[in-house]
């Protein structure tokens, strides 16, 4: 997000416009905490984590009256065009605030968000660092794993998306991905990893680990999940533990890849594009499946009306998605073939 952050300013002052920072998301909006953002405060902050600008989860910005205030807010401070860079909420909140002003305010989305659940977004900002941070930590527990001949679960974020655990997982060369996407019942989990579990371990095979990762969303406490798994290996390979990891929001930190520093700057230099030609209501996406959307003058970055962002996110989440579809279609044909 410091990326996007740093190219507004900078872009957005050379470009003749004055650029305000509004800390703490829409909270910062109602407690009026906002500044002028010079661009040679902004020298630097690209290659860290997190927002210099702050963020939060505003449960007032989702009630009526709130919205209000939010408007009533923006209009006080003469903002001609807001960019909002987040997830799911502060988008619902942008295009709130751009259908309530009736054009106005002219308002855009950044998707950002670790857990790629926000519609046509393609990549979102902060899903390449957060699924290197994902492989790099199954790389040093596949290190652990390998010497003692051992079963490691792995669990990461990404709420009810499974996008990081299946994304890591292949990358980490898992040889099994657990995702609630798929809606499995408890007992066909365990009965896919017993048929896991007896290829990875089968008699003449030298294998030395065995990796599951499990995205948070599978709704089966890691730790039942870990005694299961243990019930289930030891008749098969006597002597193979299985530990488990959580890396909770380890995955939410740490200085951005270049990927997700490049995304973060074409999606704002996209932004103030659109800004200076009216464009209102509506998100930059990077590289959206299926090619949805309107294209730019940058061939990765593609406009979607943020209402048909807000459908598709939740058909994201109701499984309905063509996106989620072709997703489990690609990760049925490979889990016949993971534990190789
Ligand atoms: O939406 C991002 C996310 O990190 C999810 O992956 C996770 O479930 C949630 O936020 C954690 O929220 P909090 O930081 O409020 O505990």
């Amino acid at each position: 997000m410091n990326a996007a952050i740093r190219t507004l300013a900078v872009v957005g002052r050379a470009r003749g416009h004055t650029v305000i920072g509004i800390r703490n998301g829409y909270a910062g909006l109602f407690a009026g905490e906002h500044e002028e953002i010079e661009a040679d405060r902004t020298e630097g902050i690209t290659r860290h984590g997190g927002t210099i600008l702050g963020s939060s989860r505003c449960l007032e910005m989702m009630t009526t009256e709130g919205q209000g205030i939010a408007l009533q807010r923006l209009q006080d401070l003469s903002i001609e065009g807001l960019v909002v860079i987040g997830g799911n909420g502060s988008l619902t909140g942008a295009h709130i605030i751009a259908t309530a002003s009736q054009g106005k305010i002219k308002t855009l989305g950044l998707p950002a968000s670790i857990d790629n659940d926000v519609g046509h977004a393609g990549l979102s900002i902060g899903v390449d660092t957060a699924v290197n941070t994902i492989v790099d930590a199954c790389d040093r527990i596949s290190d652990t794993a390998s010497a003692h001949r051992r079963c490691f679960i792995v669990e990461v974020m990404g709420r009810n998306c499974g996008f990081l655990a299946m994304r890591a997982g292949i990358a980490a060369e898992a040889d099994a991905i657990l995702y609630g996407d798929a809606s499995l019942v408890e007992e066909e989990v365990y009965e896919r990893l017993r048929k896991m579990l007896a290829r990875c371990f089968a008699p003449g095979r030298n294998k030395k680990r065995a990796l599951i990762v499990k995205s948070e969303g599978l709704a089966i406490p890691i730790g039942r999940l870990r005694e299961r798994v243990q019930d289930l290996v030891t008749p098969i390979a006597p002597g193979v533990d299985v530990r488990e990891t959580v890396l909770g929001h380890v995955v939410r930190g740490g200085g951005p890849s270049a990927l997700d520093r490049t995304i973060g700057q074409r999606l704002s230099f996209g932004a103030i594009m659109g800004l200076e030609a009216g464009l209102t209501d509506t998100m930059l996406g990077w590289e959206p499946p299926f090619g949805v959307g309107k294209e730019t003058v940058d061939p990765s970055v593609r406009l979607i009306p943020l209402a048909e962002v807000l459908a598709e996110t939740a058909r994201l989440l109701d499984g309905t998605s063509p996106v989620i579809k072709r997703r489990m279609a690609m990760l049925a044909q490979v889990e016949e073939i993971l534990p190789g």
